[in-house]
């Protein structure tokens, strides 16, 4: 046999034996796929569904008489559409804590704090880790109230503004701040609350959201052409057109989300004082602004913020807040 004979064999030879590992090979890795696809089969059939959003589990079929989600798909959110305790189970997993701003600044404090706290004891995140932010000018005049486990209250003091417009709006500020300095280091939520409404019904963990905004009572039922808005051109809170008309007496979500929210609303603010000019519903004018700009993940129903001088209750199947009677004669400087 010649040398070129001799190397034709063994180059065959090679090549079968690289054939038969590379076969060896890839029929030992399908045979390992196999089993892991399968492994993940079985792992999809008996583990339950992880849900990355809650909300998905929402039955929006459930309140045929009313809107249950928005053009962007955010839920709106009404009686009957959740399960309240898949919710708060799902949140005591994702470790959630609740902070809760309220002013009550002049004679406020001693109109509506009491209610507003008891009642939320009662009702507001019940189980959850909640603390209340109240700002106040008057830190010796509010008084103790018995808190449940896991539940504080903290005093900030504030200035009185000479206006009420401006005790309102100035909010934004104070709230901006409270959640760069503390809020965002221990909670996963903050909502923002009026002082003058008291809880009458549940208001749980199925009303977090990453940007939760509120739809006022008067309107959700009103022609678009009626709502409220800024309509003078020279505020920054104008607005041609939106999509609701939302109350700004509650607004939430994730800290950095609601940080972001104030801050618009109170650049928004002071670029109109510079001009001169305020908007119609003043820091309302401007959260509706900017909800419209940036639209919210989730919406409360008007069962959430309540009016009791409203006749048509229909749509009511629970009161979670009323508002508390107006005074503005007694309670405005
Ligand atoms: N506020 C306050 N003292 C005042 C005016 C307003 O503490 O003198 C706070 C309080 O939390 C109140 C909120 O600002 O709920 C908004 O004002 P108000 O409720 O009077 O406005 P409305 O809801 O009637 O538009
Ligand atoms: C009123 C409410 C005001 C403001 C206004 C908007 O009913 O008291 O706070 O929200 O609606 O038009
Ligand atoms: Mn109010």
């Amino acid at each position: 046999m010649s040398w070129r004979g001799a190397g034709k064999k063994s180059a065959v030879f090679f090549t079968c034996v690289l054939f038969v590992a590379a076969f060896i090979s890839l029929y030992s890795r399908s045979l390992h796929e196999g089993t892991f696809v399968k492994n993940l089969l079985v792992a999809s059939e008996t583990t339950p569904r992880l849900f990355t959003n809650l909300d998905e589990t929402l039955n929006y079929g459930s309140r045929p008489a009313v809107q249950t989600r928005t053009s962007w798909n955010a839920p709106i959110m009404w009686e009957l559409m959740f399960d309240a305790n898949f919710y708060d189970q799902k949140h005591h997993e994702l470790n959630t804590s609740v902070a809760v701003t309220v002013f009550a600044v002049g004679r406020y404090l001693e109109a509506y704090l009491n209610t507003f706290l008891i009642s939320a004891e009662k009702h507001f995140m019940l189980g959850f880790p909640v603390t209340y932010y109240v700002f106040t000018d008057l830190p010796g005049n509010v008084t103790k109230i018995t808190l449940a486990p896991q539940r504080k209250l903290k005093i900030i003091q504030v200035e009185r503004y000479s206006r009420w417009q401006d005790i309102s709006m100035m909010r934004m500020k104070l709230i901006s701040e409270v959640i760069e300095k503390e809020l965002r280091y221990s909670f996963s939520h903050v909502f923002c609350f009026d002082v003058d409404q008291e809880f009458k019904g549940r208001f749980g963990s199925e009303a977090l959201g990453d940007s939760v905004a509120m739809l006022h009572a008067h309107f959700y039922k009103l022609p678009k052409n009626r709502f409220t808005y800024d309509r003078n051109p020279k505020s920054k809170a104008y607005m041609s057109e939106g999509d609701y008309y939302y109350h700004a007496a509650i607004f939430g979500g994730k800290c950095q989300n609601v940080k972001t929210l104030a801050d618009f609303c109170y650049l928004n603010i002071m670029e109109d004082k510079m001009n001169n000019v305020e908007a119609l519903w003043h820091d309302e004018s401007h959260l509706n602004k900017y909800f419209w700009l940036h639209k919210p993940t989730k919406l409360l129903s008007p069962e959430y913020c309540w009016d009791m001088l409203i006749g048509d209750t229909s749509d009511i199947l629970i009161k979670r807040v009323l508002w508390a009677p107006k005074q503005y004669e007694k309670l405005r400087i």
